[in-house]
């Protein structure tokens, strides 16, 4: 399994920080952002990994990251011109995903979890995470039949089905790559996530799992605050 952090985006909803750095690179507490999605593909047991960013601050990503030897990974970048949307992060990357299955992490998303599992014992189709939230218009909304078995995926829906968001891991066989090239960009003119995972869900091959821990998409100045407060609270547990 390889793995992709899609960390580009202009970040306009966090201006003014973002104005002369990426979103991705801001703090949470004592870590650069980007640092929460690496470590849980990481302990995912996914060492390769590419990373797709703006053009703006590319060469911060590589001054911060590097080759991936300290970490233990082989990284690669890759440069995602304009925000195309989610789903484009398979065009970019067709090379770096080649013959093998994918994990596509949002370099803006944090994750108290361990996927270990779920990645190691998965074969074909695509796995998404739901977690339950009390804002489920702000995101793609999975709705449930009395099953549990997945029915539908709405992105950002007026009114939404479900109180369960698709977070921003998904994890997808080698199918993915031409899937993707048979998207049209929606009306905001993104290849949308949703529209991949609709695909899947047509042909009977997505499911959905829970995230056990905590989620958070710290992509407002709220939720930075609440990701910030989290981290500085486990960290703080740790030297008591
Ligand atoms: O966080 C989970 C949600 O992420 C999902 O529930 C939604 O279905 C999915 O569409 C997405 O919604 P967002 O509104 O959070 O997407 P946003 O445009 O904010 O982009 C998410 C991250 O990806 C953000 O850090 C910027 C980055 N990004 C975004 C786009 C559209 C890119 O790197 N490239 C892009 O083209």
């Amino acid at each position: 399994m390889r793995g992709i952090i899609l960390a580009g985006g202009a970040g306009t909803r966090l201006a003014p920080l973002t104005k002369v750095t990426s979103k991705q690179l801001l703090p949470l507490y004592n870590k650069p952002m980007i640092y929460f999605p690496l470590e849980t593909l990481i302990h995912a047991g996914i060492t390769e990994i590419l990373i797709i960013m703006a053009p703006d601050h590319a060469g911060d990503f590589v001054k911060l990251l590097g080759s991936g030897k300290d970490f233990g990974c082989t990284f690669s970048y890759e440069v995602q011109e304009k925000p195309n949307g989610l789903a484009q992060a398979f065009l970019i990357g067709e090379n770096f995903v080649d013959k093998e299955n994918v994990a596509l992490i949002l370099g803006d998303n944090f994750f108290e979890d361990d996927f270990i599992n779920p990645v190691r014992n998965f074969k074909s189709g695509a796995l998404v995470f739901a977690s339950k939230v009390p804002d489920p218009e702000r995101f793609g909304v999975v709705e449930f039949d009395a099953n549990n078995k997945a029915v539908s995926i709405e992105e950002k829906p007026k009114q939404p089905k479900s109180p369960y968001a698709v977070t921003g891991l998904y994890v997808y066989d080698n199918t993915v790559v031409q899937k993707t090239k048979s998207l049209k960009p929606s009306a905001r003119d993104e290849l949308e996530i949703t529209d991949l995972n609709n695909l899947y869900l047509k042909e009977g091959t997505l499911e959905v799992a829970m995230v056990k821990g905590k989620w958070l998409d710290t992509g407002t100045f709220e939720a930075l605050y609440q990701a910030t407060t989290y981290v500085r609270d486990k960290e703080l547990a740790k030297t008591v």
